[in-house]
């Protein structure tokens, strides 16, 4: 991390090029939008999935939220602009998600919330199982990009969001 903070950038996907096989999945594992009566849970996890990052790098972001405003946030999102909440359950448990806001007008995918899994469910690939179902919908949708804003170095930028075409953009913090 540098010593001036986190830079942030982005991550864009030219979905007409997206064409990843699906990942392999068990059968215990399904992916669907959460309803209206998890925005709680799934909120309190986007939360603590950010907040328990290696070298807290979304510390700062956080402040700014509790997990209850998070849940407001999402649930207005989802009433103003349409936005879906994309989960991924093993055994009826939620361990990930990603909220998406499809932009008509721009042609874009934007995810709102980044792709979050829980600590104890990381490097399972659950979160690529969200990202590649989050494209194939989109692209499904006629949409010709998907983007999501993060910060350079951390997991996500380094791992995940490379995968099926990913390519990062820096933006001015
Ligand atoms: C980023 C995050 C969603 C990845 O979820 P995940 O379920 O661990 O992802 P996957 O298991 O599908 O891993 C994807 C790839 O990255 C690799 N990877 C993931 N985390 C890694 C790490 N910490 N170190 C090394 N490799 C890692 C996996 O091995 C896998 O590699 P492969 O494609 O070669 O198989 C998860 O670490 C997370 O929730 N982080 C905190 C929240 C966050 O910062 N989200 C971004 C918001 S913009």
């Amino acid at each position: 991390m540098s010593p001036f903070g986190p830079f942030y950038c982005v991550f864009r996907w030219d979905l007409s090029k997206f064409d990843c096989p699906d990942p392999s999945k068990t059968t215990e594992v399904r992916i669907r939008l959460a309803s209206e009566s998890e925005i709680g849970s799934v909120a309190e996890l986007w939360y603590e999935g950010l907040g328990q990052e290696e070298g807290s790098p979304w510390m700062n972001y956080l402040k700014k939220w509790t997990p209850t405003s998070a849940g407001r946030w999402f649930l207005d999102s989802k009433k103003r602009l349409g936005a879906k909440m994309l989960v991924v359950e093993i055994n009826e448990k939620i361990v990930g998600i990603n909220g998406i806001i499809s932009e008509r007008n721009s042609g874009k995918g934007r995810f709102f919330t980044g792709v979050v899994v829980s600590p104890g469910y990381r490097k399972r690939g659950f979160g690529s199982l969200l990202l590649h179902k989050t494209l194939s919908d989109l692209r499904r949708e006629g949409l010709r990009w998907a983007e999501v804003e993060t910060i350079q170095g951390i997991p996500a930028a380094k791992y995940l969001y490379p995968k099926y075409g990913g390519m990062g953009i820096q933006v001015p913090a």
